[in-house]
């Protein structure tokens, strides 16, 4: 319940609310403290134009997968499938994710996935400190709805945004972490994957440990 509260008080704040609450009232009502549903998320997004993002995108691309999913995965950004198509990892990358996902016994639609910032950055660029302010509590928004148990950060963008550490990423992955009170697991982007094959013994440890946290099935 605490966990909850704070969920709660953390995206109603980064959303622009303001906690006016100047104590305890007994019996508050139930609906006081719901949590925003993913859709009360993307309704806040709207056509959203707080960062400079906006002047190139075909489409938000704001996340796809179960609402109340135990498993997060966090991306960088949408690239250009992304952008055209307007969901998360639909690309090559995506491809491999999907592999991924199903190589831990799960499918796509078992999890939740999104990016930092919703907006593809132009040329794919790395999202800017602005862009990535401006984006984060929508980020925290559905953290809030989803509660996963675990958070999975693909890639060094992701990793070091959302942990606030700009150690390189083969230093932070296959290392529990925390992001909003959740255990955040760190592991190489799929699109490095595609480029670096032979990584991919690393990010499968990775997800087994994740797997472990979960109480998943490990393959024999
Ligand atoms: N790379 C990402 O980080 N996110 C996507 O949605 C697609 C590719």
């Amino acid at each position: 319940m605490i966990d909850e509260l704070r969920a709660y008080l953390s995206w109603a704040e980064d959303a622009g609310m303001q906690i006016v609450a100047s104590g305890l009232r007994p019996q508050a009502p139930a609906t006081a403290m719901k949590l925003p549903l993913l859709e009360e998320v993307r309704a806040q997004i709207g056509e959203c134009t707080r960062c400079k993002l906006h002047k190139g995108r075909h489409n938000i691309v704001f996340g796809v997968g179960d609402p109340r999913a135990r498993l997060m995965f966090v991306g960088e950004a949408p690239g250009e499938d992304e952008d055209l198509q307007g969901f998360p990892f639909v690309g090559k990358a995506g491809g491999l994710l999907t592999k991924m996902i199903e190589a831990m016994g799960l499918k796509r639609d078992d999890v939740y996935i999104c990016n930092t910032v919703k907006c593809r950055p132009p040329n794919n660029r790395n999202p800017e400190p602005d862009e990535l302010e401006a984006c984060e509590p929508f980020l925290k928004g559905q953290l809030a709805a989803v509660k996963p148990e675990v958070i999975v950060t693909l890639g060094k963008f992701a990793a070091q945004a959302l942990l606030r550490d700009d150690s390189p990423v083969s230093r932070l992955r296959g290392h529990w972490r925390e992001y909003e009170r959740i255990p955040l697991m760190p592991t190489f982007h799929p699109a490095y994957l595609l480029r670096s094959p032979g990584e991919k013994g690393k990010v499968w440890d990775d997800l087994k440990q994740v797997m472990k946290k979960l109480n998943l099935p490990l393959p024999k």
